[in-house]
């Protein structure tokens, strides 16, 4: 097929419809390998040195060997974007334990596999105003801390899925995790955060929550506009009496929570804190000093404006 999009595979990039991986492999067999979700935004990757840290760090935990250093990985990913011609994109960053046989001891799995998907993101003028969605509190508990750790960005997310099923048969947009001990823990996907009187609020990285690398940057985003934050656990109550709440994460950015189990938070509209960190934190995600240059030559235009 002309023109289809080329997807990085263990060193070659291949068209889409070339991009197989053996049915042997353990990261379709067990959910058995590390990811990133990264966001290119006008020809800069946002954080990216902090993704590749982080998949670094969920690969050493589950010692699964990346055969890439951190700057090959960083220059394929780079590739993998210019090759598509992309400058907003959402980009999916995946590492296999590799092919296998049929039991679960990785030990057998002697290459992992590497692929890079980048996908174009349509940027339409910036919405003034979050996306609002309504919330459930699964029934569905976050794995606990020394369970299948969700600190650890892992293939395997069933326990996510699981709680999405049920916000689905429920009609709500997320479900709404508590951890093991009944704390707020995330959404699918996303960290959460509450306001109240004024001060933001998300559970600490204790609560079996993935540490956000949106969560991070928000957090310094909101000091810097002169809220007080605190990371703390978070009850029930406390989420559904917030004046505010919403999630954060790469790929939905920030999102208003409307509901909780059909009660409104605010007036089920976003509130005043949650717009103005909103507003900020658009701005920071597509600033030229937060990420990584796909295009040195844009960067570069991109400087002499300023
Ligand atoms: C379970 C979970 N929590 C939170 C997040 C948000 O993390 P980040 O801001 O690094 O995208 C994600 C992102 O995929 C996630 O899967």
């Amino acid at each position: 097929m002309e023109n289809e999009p080329l997807v990085y595979l263990n060193g070659k990039y291949v068209p889409k419809s070339e991009a197989k991986v053996s049915v042997y492999d353990h990261g379709l067999l067990y959910g058995d390998g590390v990811f990133e979700g990264i966001r290119a935004y006008e020809g800069i990757v946002f954080q990216l040195k902090e993704h590749i840290d982080r998949l670094f760090e969920s690969a050493g935990y589950i010692e699964l060997a990346i055969p890439l250093g951190k700057k090959q990985i960083t220059d394929a990913l780079l590739e993998t974007l210019r090759k598509n011609r992309l400058k907003n994109a959402y980009i999916r960053l995946v590492v296999t334990r590799g092919v296998g046989d049929l039991g679960v001891n990785p030990k057998l799995c002697k290459d992992s596999t590497v692929v890079i998907i980048a996908e174009p993101v349509k940027i339409a003028a910036i919405p003034t105003e979050p996306r609002v969605v309504s919330t459930m509190i699964s029934a569905v508990r976050r794995d606990s801390v020394d369970a299948t750790s969700h600190e650890v960005k892992t293939l395997n997310y069933m326990n996510s899925i699981l709680a999405m099923i049920e916000a689905n048969h429920a009609g709500v947009d997320y479900p709404v995790m508590l951890d093991s001990r009944g704390f707020v823990s995330e959404g699918p996907t996303m960290n959460i955060f509450i306001v109240k009187k004024g001060v933001i609020m998300t559970p600490a990285t204790s609560a079996a929550i993935l540490h956000g690398i949106t969560r991070a940057r928000f957090l310094s985003v909101c000091k810097d506009l002169g809220y007080e934050t605190i990371e703390k656990d978070i009850t029930s109550f406390e989420l559904v009496t917030a004046d505010e709440a919403f999630f954060t994460g790469t790929l939905a950015e920030l999102v208003a929570i409307g509901t909780v189990n059909r009660k409104q938070i605010g007036g089920g509209a976003p509130g005043q804190v949650t717009k103005r960190v909103y507003k900020e934190f658009v701005k920071v995600t597509r600033s030229p000093e937060e990420g990584t240059p796909v295009y040195e030559a844009e960067r570069v235009k991109t400087r002499t404006k300023h």
